[in-house]
Parts: C-alpha cells; sequence; structure tokens
C-alpha cells in the first residue's frame, strides 16, 4: 500500500510546433499516450495557441514565453519564421524547464520524456542540459524527412547547382529516390533554398534523441523508414495515422463550420468533390475563378473551404469573390470545415487538395481519392507519392486553368480511370485499418515505445 502510494507519477512532456498541421497530430499522440496511463503536459508557444477545449481537460497545458507576432509569420515567411522563433524560445524554454522539473520534484512526478516537433529542434539543446530522455515527432511524411536530408546532403556538395538536376532539368528523377523529382524536392515558395537548407540541417540533427517517432505507416513507405533507419542509426517507430490511433478531439484553431455536414445529408453518394488547401496556402483571385468555371463546367457539386485571407491578390474583395461564387450551382462554400467528418462523408467523391500530409493521411484513412495541387515544402512529394506509388491521385502542374480543373475533374469522378482510384483507395483504408489495429504494424511500433520509457 505504502509503495502504492509512493510510486512516481510518469508524465510526459510534449511541444508542438505552432501550426495546425504540427499542433494535431501531436495531442493526438498525447491522447494516446494519456490512454496507456502516462500524465500529459503540452509546452506550447504563446504564437498560434491552442486554447484547450474541456476534451482536453486532462493535459496540463503551458506556455513558452517568447514575442512573436502574426505580422513577423507574414514578413519573414514559415521558414525564417521557425529558425527566429528557435533562437527566441531556447532560453525562455530552458529556464522554463528548469523551474518546472523543480517544481516536478516535490509532487513526487517524473519525466519519463520529452517528445518534440522535429521543427522545434531547440528543444533537444535545452533538454540535454537537464539529462533527459528526448525523442523527436515527426508529424510530416517519412519521405519527406529522407528528402529534406537529401537536399540538404546536395545542398552541402555545391549549393544550388545539384538541387536542380543535371544541367537544371527538374523533371530529373533524383537517382534513389523514385518517384521525386529534383523539382519535388521539399523547396518552399516563401524563401529561398538557402534558408529551407539552414532549417532542415536543424530538424535532421538527432542530437542526444534516443528514438523517431513518425506519423506514418509501414505498409505506405516502407523503404524510406529502412533508409531513415540507416542514416539515423536510432530506433524509427512509424505508429500513424494518428488521428486513427487516437480518439476524436477538438484541435482546429479556427471554427469549424459545421453547416456543410448539412448541405451534404442532401448530396448524392460519391458526387462531390471536397476542395481544401490546408492551413496556409495561399491563391491568386484568378485561380480561384478558373477553379470555378472549370468546377462549374465538369458538372461535379462542391464543397469548398476557402479561409478568409487566403487569396492573395484581389482585384475583387473576398466578400465580392464569395458573393460571386455562391451563386454558382451545386456549390457550398465554408471558412473552414470539419475535414475529417466531410471525408467521412459519403456524399464525397474526391478530395481536391495541396497534399498536406495530414490531409493525405486523413483522405487515405477514409478511401477518398485525391486530386493533387502541391503549394510547397513536403506537398510536392506527397502528391508524387499519391499519384506514383499508391496510384490513388493524380497530379494537376502547371498554370491553373478551366479546362485542366475540368478534366482532372471528371477523370476522378466521371471517367473508369477514377473509379480504379477509389478501388485502390478503398484497399488502403483497409490496410490502414489493419494498422492501427490490436496486430498492426502501428499498434505494435507504439507499444514498443512505450517499453523505451
Ligand atoms: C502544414 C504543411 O502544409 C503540410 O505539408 C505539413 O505536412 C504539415 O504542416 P497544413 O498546410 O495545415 O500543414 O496541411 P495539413 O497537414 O493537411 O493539415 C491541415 C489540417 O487542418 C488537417 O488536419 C485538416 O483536417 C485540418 N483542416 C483543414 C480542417 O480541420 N478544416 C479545414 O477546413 C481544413
Amino acid at each position: 500500500m505504502e509503495e502504492k502510494l509512493a510510486r512516481r507519477r510518469r508524465r510526459v512532456l510534449l511541444i508542438p510546433a505552432p501550426a495546425q498541421g504540427h499542433i494535431t497530430p501531436i495531442i493526438q499522440l498525447a491522447k494516446a499516450l494519456h490512454f496507456k496511463g502516462f500524465s500529459i503536459t503540452i509546452a506550447q508557444t504563446k504564437f498560434n495557441y491552442l486554447n484547450p477545449s474541456k476534451n482536453l481537460s486532462d493535459f496540463q497545458f503551458v506556455t513558452i514565453p517568447e514575442s512573436l507576432q502574426e505580422s513577423d509569420l507574414k514578413n519573414l515567411g514559415p521558414g525564417r519564421f521557425m529558425i527566429k522563433l528557435a533562437k527566441e524560445c531556447y532560453v525562455s524554454f530552458k529556464d522554463w524547464l528548469g523551474q518546472f522539473l523543480v517544481k516536478q520534484q516535490t509532487i513526487n512526478e517524473e519525466i519519463v520524456c520529452v517528445i518534440y516537433d522535429e521543427f522545434m529542434y531547440f528543444v533537444e539543446a535545452a533538454v540535454k542540459e537537464f539529462k533527459l530522455h528526448n525523442v523527436i515527432l515527426s508529424t510530416t511524411s517519412a519521405s519527406a524527412f529522407v528528402c529534406r536530408f537529401v537536399m540538404f546532403k546536395l545542398y552541402a556538395i555545391d549549393g544550388l547547382a545539384h538541387l536542380k538536376g543535371s544541367g537544371g532539368r527538374e523533371e530529373e528523377l533524383v537517382p534513389e529516390l523514385y518517384p521525386i523529382r529534383y523539382k519535388d524536392l521539399p523547396t518552399s515558395v516563401f524563401a529561398p533554398v538557402e534558408i529551407s537548407v539552414e532549417l532542415f540541417k536543424n530538424t535532421c540533427y538527432k542530437g542526444t534523441a534516443s528514438s523517431i517517432i513518425i506519423n506514418t505507416v509501414r505498409c505506405l513507405e516502407i523503404s524510406s523508414l529502412e533508409w531513415l533507419q540507416r542514416e539515423l542509426a536510432i530506433p524509427v517507430y512509424p505508429i500513424g495515422p494518428l488521428h486513427m490511433v487516437a480518439s476524436a478531439s477538438p484541435t482546429s484553431l479556427l471554427e469549424e463550420d459545421k453547416s456543410c455536414i448539412k448541405w451534404l445529408n442532401k448530396q448524392k453518394s460519391s458526387s462531390v468533390v471536397y476542395i481544401s488547401l490546408g492551413s496556409f496556402t495561399m491563391m491568386e483571385t484568378k485561380e480561384v475563378l478558373e477553379m470555378a468555371s472549370g468546377l462549374v463546367s465538369s458538372n461535379q457539386s462542391f464543397l469548398w473551404v476557402i479561409r478568409p485571407g487566403s487569396i492573395r491578390t484581389s482585384e475583387m474583395s473576398e466578400e465580392e469573390l464569395f458573393r460571386k461564387m455562391v451563386t454558382l450551382e451545386r456549390g457550398c462554400i465554408v471558412k473552414w470545415a470539419p475535414q475529417k467528418q466531410v471525408l467521412a462523408h459519403s456524399a464525397v467523391g474526391a478530395f481536391w487538395s495541396h497534399c498536406g500530409w495530414n490531409s493525405t493521411l486523413e483522405s487515405l484513412g477514409e478511401g477518398v481519392p485525391m486530386i493533387c495541387r502541391p503549394f510547397t515544402t513536403d506537398q510536392k512529394g506527397n502528391a508524387r507519392y499519391l499519384e506514383c506509388v499508391w496510384k490513388v491521385g493524380i497530379q494537376v502542374e502547371g498554370e491553373i486553368e478551366r479546362g485542366v480543373v475540368e478534366r482532372a475533374v471528371k477523370r476522378l469522378m466521371v471517367d473508369e480511370e477514377g473509379e480504379e482510384m477509389k478501388r485502390r483507395a478503398l484497399i488502403l483504408k483497409e490496410k490502414l485499418k489493419v494498422s492501427v489495429s490490436a496486430e498492426g504494424s502501428s499498434h505494435k511500433s507504439l507499444d514498443d515505445f512505450i517499453k523505451t520509457l
């Protein structure tokens, strides 16, 4: 009895990167660990702070002090912003951690592990001074991790020249990286290559991390996982898709408009194209109008997420654009959708996506084939895997023009080719379900990881 009372509580400290696509999977991982009996602390930056809902009341949320503003993200772009954030947070996080550890001892708690998003690499430098068990969480695909490594190594050989293929032929495949072409390497539309390379050098540095957890599945990315295992020489745990592992919890930074589910309820089975470009992709007004025309010509219904502020140039105000588009028949437009619920809806037949990794996993998890329109970084590689490896998507390249949009939508929604993709997507869906089941590879991987705590 006494021994039981004296047993220390085991706490895991998790540090998300402050972006929607990174917050969601780390909270899902926290839920899975909490279910296994661990106490949870989430240390978030003030920037993009997830307001913890009632569903997360079992977790402790703390803030890492920093002074970054929305305007910094706008002015610097995501790459430079993350580098600045790492510099700002290192000292404040270390100070906070020191005090936190003292407090934990007084209440008989033990921090068994610190899990940090790969883009919050400053955490490794801070925790090693306290000799804490630390682990990297990669919220992008294993292939994206490999691409970052390769890009950073190619750049080290002779800078930009090696990132463009021989003689600047960006269409060429990168050796031993099928199906990635030089143009699919995770360069960013927001920053010069040097900035991406600096960031990747840090995200690929394992330091004292004892292992890496990846939100992916063996059956999707076995060769990239093996590559990483060889290169990093520490255990690599593929434990995804995390949204299928953990119970659902609200992690949206924006308010979800659930009215679109009522609209979907009125649509025929597999008749709707769902369009969403994630949490920070931007579009030009011209592209939006070309897409709208193409969708109308395709004769398919659509549910379109247009985030406030996501349309870059505006000869027309967003309000006007909305008005023009809602007069289109067969369309429903929302500012932010309950995406997982939408993809699980029987009315949805295809997903027009920027191919962010979360969106990709959520679509594969529901057996929904995709029209891939990547915008930046890892999204390009994800689109290639969807089209060339898993064969459940078609990529739209080049300028967005109404005829191109119409053809892509028809290929997926009307043609036999689309039927075949749908069949393959449903097979993959079953494989992912098996992976997270009691006998599955992701389930086993999570158990193996927990044994190390
Ligand atoms: C970013 C990068 O773009 C992505 O490539 C990287 O893999 C993770 O970080 P983001 O652009 O936000 O993420 O895309 P994605 O990874 O797809 O994440 C978006 C999340 O927002 C998904 O979980 C999706 O379900 C959710 N979402 C999106 C909504 O809940 N509602 C919406 O209307 C749109």
